[in-house]
Parts: structure tokens; sequence; C-alpha cells
């Protein structure tokens, strides 16, 4: 019986060949926008984060559903994901760590047209003062950290900015800003550049305890907090994060994809049949 009923999706593989002509022909016209893609996930998986690994090379990258030539036969245009997040949240946003991509095109950076909806949310960006996210290069300085904060008051406003230093989480971090201790040569910096009292102690503290003020009130005061970390053994369920805990713990979700891959070209071969 069942090998029947598996039969179906094959069937529906081999008509389909009908219509790739006019999908290709629409999709090139309105590429997908696709609302949630768990590739960060798998990076997270396969490299613990450690993208500057060879292996994580999203071209080549292998034994995943996405990479960028996949993305490009897919027709995939971009992921819905910070947006959604800014148009779903009751409460304003933070953008914890991100500078302004507008200034340096990296991708942690927060484009011009989110930055508008982070106005409209009264959301807020804190600006990152890693090398890499101010300058695109190594090697960055204070001014040009000025220069993200800046932008982002300029298009979002002064409301909307705040400082995510990401010290002792970087490598590399600009001339002028070496440690803590430099914030206020960066406040001076800004008042140079015109910024008000008002507008700087939004950047300092205001803006984040507003935005931190407008979640607490939206969210739900009668679930208690979670604070602390649930054991690993008291989970339940397999849509959860391992970050964090002793590695090794995700097998069997390789040994499903191992499976599933390897089942692929058994489809293929009798579609072609
Ligand atoms: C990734 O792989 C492509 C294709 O082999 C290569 O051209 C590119 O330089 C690689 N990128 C990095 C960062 O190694
Ligand atoms: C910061 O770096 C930029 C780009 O290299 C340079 O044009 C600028 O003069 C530097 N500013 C200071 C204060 O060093
Ligand atoms: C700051 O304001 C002064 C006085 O209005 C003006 O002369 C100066 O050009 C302004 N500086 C910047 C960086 O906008």
């Amino acid at each position: 019986m069942w090998t029947r009923w598996w039969l179906w999706p094959l069937v529906a593989v081999c008509t389909a060949d009908f219509f790739r002509d006019e999908a290709e022909r629409i999709m090139r016209d309105s590429p997908v926008i696709d609302g949630h893609n768990d590739l960060p996930w798998q990076l997270l998986d396969m490299f613990n984060n450690q993208l500057q690994d060879a292996r994580a090379n999203l071209t080549t990258l292998a034994d995943t559903h996405t990479n960028i030539p996949k993305l490009r036969a897919g027709f995939v245009g971009g992921q819905a994901t910070m947006k959604a997040t800014l148009q779903l949240s009751r409460a304003p946003v933070i953008f914890s760590h991100s500078s302004a991509y507008s200034v340096c095109a990296s991708r942690r950076n927060v484009p011009d047209d989110v930055l508008r909806l982070v106005k409209q949310t009264d959301s807020l960006v804190m600006v990152n003062f890693y090398n890499n996210y101010i300058s695109c290069t190594n090697k960055a300085n204070l001014s040009q950290v000025a220069d993200h904060l800046d932008h982002i008051k300029e298009v979002a406003g002064a409301r909307a900015v705040g400082f995510g230093g990401d010290f002792d989480g970087v490598s590399r971090v600009p001339e002028g800003l070496e440690d803590v201790s430099k914030y206020p040569d960066l406040i001076a910096e800004l008042l140079r550049r015109n910024w008000t009292e008002a507008e700087v102690k939004g950047a300092l503290a205001n803006n984040l305890l507003r935005v931190f003020e407008a979640v607490e009130q939206a969210s739900n005061p009668t679930q208690a907090p979670e604070e602390e970390p649930i054991p690993r053994d008291e989970l339940g369920g397999s849509c959860r994060t391992y970050y964090g805990y002793p590695s090794g713990a995700s097998n069997l979700h390789r040994q499903w994809g191992f499976l599933l891959a390897s089942l692929a070209p058994l489809v293929l071969c009798l579609c072609l049949l």
C-alpha cells in the first residue's frame, strides 16, 4: 500500500517540469522572499559560528539546503527576518551590536530601509565598534565610528542611536577607542559634531531605557521570567539551540539529514525512468 502512496510525489515532480520555464520567467521578475531559513543555525551547528573556517565558504558549502549557487538557482531574493521582526513585534526592537550598512556594507549592519522601519517603530540600533563593521577593513578610527552614529541619527533619528561596542568580544578596535575608558572621547566627538546634550544622553542610556520600558509594558506580567538555563536533559523536542552545551548533541539531526540526502538520488533516478 505505502509504495503507491509514496509514488505520488514522484509523479508530481515529473509533471512539474512542464511549468519550470514559466516559473523561472515569473521568478526572474519576482524573486522569492523567504520568511524563514535556518542557514545561520546550520553554520552555528557545523562550525560553531567560526565562519573563517574554509569549509564555511558559502559558495562551496555542502550538506546544507542553502548556499549561494543554490540561492541563485532558486531565485531567492531575500530573507524577511529583520523587517518581519520589526513589523511583527509589539514592542520596539534592539539591534544590540550593528552599525550602518550604507557606511560599511557588512551584513552585520543595518540598511537604510530598515533604519526607516527602526524610526517608525521607535526601535534602537546600538553601534558596534569592530573595525571590520566600521570601515569594512581591519583598520578604523573613532571618527569613523562617529560617522556611523551620525548616519543612523540622520536616517532613523537621535532616539534610534545607542552603543554596542563589543569590547572584549572582538580582536580589532578603532584607533581612539582602544578600550572602555575611551567612551568620553567618542561623546566629545559627537558634541563637536553638534549633537545636543539630550541626543547624547539618549545614545548613552536613555534610548535603551525607553525601549526596555516599552518592552516591559508589552510583555506578559503573569509570565515568570526565565533566568535559569534549563538543563539539557530536561528539554523535550528538537527545536532548541545546543549552543553553550557540550558538543555532539545533534548527531540525530545529522543522521536524518544524511538519510534524506541519500534518498534524493533515488528519487531522481525513479523520475528519469
Ligand atoms: C569560496 O570559494 C570560492 C569558489 O571556490 C572561491 O572563489 C572563494 O575565494 C572562496 N572564498 C573564500 C573566502 O575563501
Ligand atoms: C580616520 O580614518 C579615516 C579613513 O582612513 C581618515 O580619513 C581620517 O582622517 C581618520 N581620522 C582621524 C581623526 O584620524
Ligand atoms: C555646528 O554648529 C555650528 C554653529 O551652528 C556650525 O558653524 C558648524 O558648522 C556645525 N558643525 C557641524 C559638524 O555640523
